[in-house]
């Protein structure tokens, strides 16, 4: 337990409404503890938009070496692990990955991403509701990562059921049913992916875990092991994140601001704009680091060892560098400034694909669907889940018009 910062002992938010809506205690804790010392978890916590985003650039003295961390899943330590490092270490980890999320590689997955949406969509015809999160939502992702590393994407339910017990948050009461769970799924996981490794090595495909098959880290090859954990880490990384953005894509739509998809029929090049805004505005998503230095800093001394926790999902709501930040507007100047995917070295690798993917299924269900409303009697609580980067919907239930 020790290892493991909890999350919503920090925000003391217990209710499910509360955790789906954490904005108000953002706020509190920008005006009036907007650097604050949690006692009881021995974390530092900081909410504005500038010291977030000196902690994530910060690395000489905000470490992404650290043996405590928010982050739910197992750790896998070993030395192509992209996350657990800081540069210059870092960046030979980094490159291994980022040969792969190439713009040109993105280029020539679209056509792919449009037939996995296609398909999803054609599913929904003829129907007067749909559930975007498991009709849309969690399919779309999983297939992708599945399709982009060379995983069978047939598998996608059983990849998708790992993830989901990685990412559960830990709760201090069944800290350690968790923990052997994700143990345990942790090694499934492995065994299921690496004969798929082994295959890959004796028949190299166009796919991701074929090209970091070949890949050097200080002039070695990675081995199998290291070749499955950071598949196994970018399955992860690929899903819960991107089925959030788009589930909260069409809840921004209906409750945040109503009325904003007929805008987007009459022009959909406004598409990109609701995606950022919706990562600005609805993803409560908080990132860690260990002090690497004595210092005083934000009128603070922060110790050697102690750990800092960076709400993003609060920096993204800072007035000073977001005008009337509490409103959700797509015409928002500027809102691509938000931190939802990281800053600084850490910078999330995937983010032209979460966009891409998000970008494309609202694109093409815009064409297809005239109109969008809640279902009658929807209650947002009923159709919550507990995930590691704050609430999401585990259903959304919406009436759909056919264009
Ligand atoms: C809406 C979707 C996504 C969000 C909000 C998101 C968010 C983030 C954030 C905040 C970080 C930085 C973590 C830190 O600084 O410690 C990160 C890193 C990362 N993300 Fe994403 N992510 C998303 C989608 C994806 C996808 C689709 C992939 C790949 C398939 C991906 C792969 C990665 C990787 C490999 C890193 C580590 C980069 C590094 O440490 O250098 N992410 N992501």
């Amino acid at each position: 337990m020790e290892k493991t910062i909890l999350q919503h002992e920090i925000s003391k938010l217990r209710s499910r409404q509360a955790q789906w809506e954490p904005f108000a205690w953002y706020k509190e804790m920008r005006e009036n503890s907007p650097v604050y010392y949690d006692t009881e978890q021995g974390v530092w916590n900081v909410f504005l938009y500038e010291h977030a985003k000196r902690v994530l650039f910060d690395h000489q003295l905000f470490s992404n070496k650290k043996e405590r961390s928010l982050i739910p899943v197992p750790r896998n330590d070993n030395r192509s692990n992209v996350n657990s490092s800081d540069p210059p270490e870092h960046r030979k980890r980094r490159a291994l990955l980022a040969k792969a999320f190439t713009p040109r590689n993105l280029k020539e997955w679209e056509p792919r991403i449009q037939a996995i949406v296609d398909e999803l969509l054609t599913d929904m015809e003829g129907r007067e509701t749909v559930d975007i999160v498991k009709e849309l939502a969690i399919p779309l992702p999983v297939t992708v990562i599945a399709e982009l590393l060379g995983v069978p994407s047939k598998d996608r339910s059983q990849i998708k059921f790992w993830s989901d017990i990685l990412f559960l948050p830990y709760a201090k009461d069944a800290y350690h049913d968790i923990a052997e769970r994700k143990a345990q799924t942790m090694e499934d996981f492995c065994e299921y992916l690496y004969p798929i490794v082994q295959e890959k090595r004796k028949h190299p495909a166009d796919d991701i875990l074929s090209d970091l098959i070949q890949a050097e880290l200080e002039g070695e090859r990675l081995n199998d092991k290291e070749v499955v954990l950071n598949g196994i880490g970018l399955l992860g990384a690929g899903n819960e994140t991107t089925t959030m953005l788009l589930s909260n894509m069409f809840y921004s739509m209906l409750v945040d601001q109503p009325g904003v998809y007929r805008e987007l029929r009459a022009d959909m090049s406004l598409v990109p704009q609701l995606t950022e805004e919706v990562l600005r505005y609805r993803f409560p998503a908080a990132i860690d680091r260990k002090v690497a230095q004595d210092t005083d800093i934000f009128g603070h001394t922060m110790k050697k060892g102690q750990m800092v926790v960076a709400w993003i999902g609060a920096a993204n709501r800072d007035e000073s560098q977001f005008h009337d930040a509490e409103e959700f507007d797509i015409h928002r100047p500027g809102n691509h400034k938000h931190l939802a995917f990281g800053a600084g070295p850490h910078f999330c690798l995937g983010a032209p694909l979460a966009r891409k993917e998000a970008n494309i299924a609202l694109t093409t269900f815009v064409k297809r669907f005239a109109d969008i409303g809640l279902v009658e009697g929807f209650e947002v609580t009923e159709h919550l889940v507990d995930s590691a980067v704050g609430q999401s919907l585990k259903s959304f239930p919406v009436r759909v018009e056919r264009a």
